[in-house]
């Protein structure tokens, strides 16, 4: 099933990057293909090699990707004049994102986006216990995620457009979990200036998942300064407030009169040291919005500009929850993408995804897989611009 994303600026996007008129005739240039694979970005520790695949679009938009972790490695958009620039943080090799240091940059969160507390849930009467690798909680599938793992890959082009078919087979056990679960996330760029997240997932075992793509985006691009000027707009009235370790209370609270209310577009920086119990526990924004559904598929869940170079982002989801994360953990003692040091909030993400400790939490919405059930999620990054 196939569902539209809300129309936003893309055709914006689109004029300001026709060719402006000219009495010089242009150089000829070869148009880039729209799908490159190249067999040898890195290795992983056991040898295995990690390729690299190319995306591109008839507007410029260029979306680089490794098998390793399903990883996002670049994000390169025009800004109002045509400008192309890189918008998400990362690495120039494969090595950095397999370290413990590597704050989840740009890849595939699996089995479970997120904290667990204390690792632990029951299901069907049964206590599973998870790695424990955030303080006492589980988070963002344990100490090898499937951020850290080689999925197999298959590009292709078809008429919607280009992309990669991903696909991992995740054992009985890995983190603790239970059950084998296979999964396929594939990644399909189209002229309309989107990038679409399909993610599909089947288990031989009750089980759990919450699969998300953790992307710090920065629409400013690569000069890595700080992301709190970003207006951003969450579709949400509630979001659920958390305890000291990050744990949702089980609440769904308004966000009205509170710095959680981003329903009109507010710079991130404006009220993110404002004196709140929430914002001091996540040392910033980190906290889980409650998507403002009007019907199953796809919703507008964020939308985010970036006043300086007009650049806009929107994100549509299919899940019921979008975490908003203003990049707290930043600190200034990662060094990426060419030599970059990304300072104290230099990214920010917005992970759609069930809820925080969803296995604990009846009330929220389900997380568990059973066999003969296939666990579907979409999500829709749209790309443009406003003058
Ligand atoms: C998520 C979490 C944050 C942090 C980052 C990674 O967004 O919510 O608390 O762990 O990942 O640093």
């Amino acid at each position: 099933m196939r569902i539209q994303a809300p129309l936003i600026a893309a055709l914006a996007l689109a004029a300001a990057c026709s060719p402006g008129e000219s009495s010089n005739p242009a150089p000829v240039q070869q148009p880039q293909p729209r799908l490159t694979e190249s067999p040898s970005f890195g290795r992983m520790p056991n040898g295995d090699s990690v390729s690299l695949i190319t995306l591109r679009n008839q507007h410029g938009i260029e979306v680089r990707i490794m098998p390793a972790g399903g990883t996002i490695l670049s994000l390169k958009t025009p800004d109002r004049t045509g400008a192309i620039d890189d918008i998400v943080l990362g690495f120039d090799q494969v090595e950095p994102y397999l370290q413990k240091t590597n704050p989840y940059f740009g890849s595939v969160i699996g089995r479970s986006a997120n904290r667990i507390a204390k690792g632990r849930f029951v299901l069907d009467g049964k206590t599973y216990q998870l790695a424990t690798n955030d303080g006492e909680n589980h988070l963002h599938g344990g100490n090898r995620g499937w951020d850290k793992v080689l999925w197999t890959s298959e590009p292709f082009q078809h008429a919607e457009g280009v992309g990669v078919a991903l696909k991992y087979t995740s054992p009985a056990g890995e983190e603790g979990y239970p059950g084998t679960v296979t999964a396929t996330v594939t990644y399909t760029l189209t002229d309309q200036n989107q990038l679409t997240v399909d993610y599909r997932a089947t288990a031989d075992a009750p089980t759990i998942i919450n699969l998300t793509q953790h992307s710090y985006f920065n629409l400013g691009g690569a000069k890595t300064t700080d992301i709190l000027g970003h207006e951003l707009m969450l579709n949400a009235d509630q979001y659920t407030p958390v305890n000291a370790t990050l744990i949702p209370a089980g609440e769904l609270a308004p966000v009205e009169n509170t710095p959680f209310d981003f329903r009109t577009p507010t710079a991130i920086g404006a009220r993110i040291n404002d004196q709140n119990e929430q914002l001091t526990r996540g040392k910033g924004y980190d906290h889980n919005f409650v998507v403002r559904r009007t019907g199953p598929g796809l919703e507008l869940a964020a939308r985010v500009v970036e006043p300086a170079t007009g650049r806009l982002l929107e994100i549509a989801t299919t899940e019921p929850g979008i975490q908003f994360y203003s990049g707290n953990f930043l600190d200034g003692s990662i060094t990426g993408k060419g030599g970059r040091v990304y300072p104290h909030r230099s990214g920010f993400c917005l992970e759609p995804q069930h809820y925080p400790d969803s296995p604990n939490q009846p009330t929220f919405p389900s997380t568990v897989l059973r066999p003969g059930e296939e666990y579907q999620s979409q999500t829709v990054f749209t790309f443009g611009v406003v003058k």
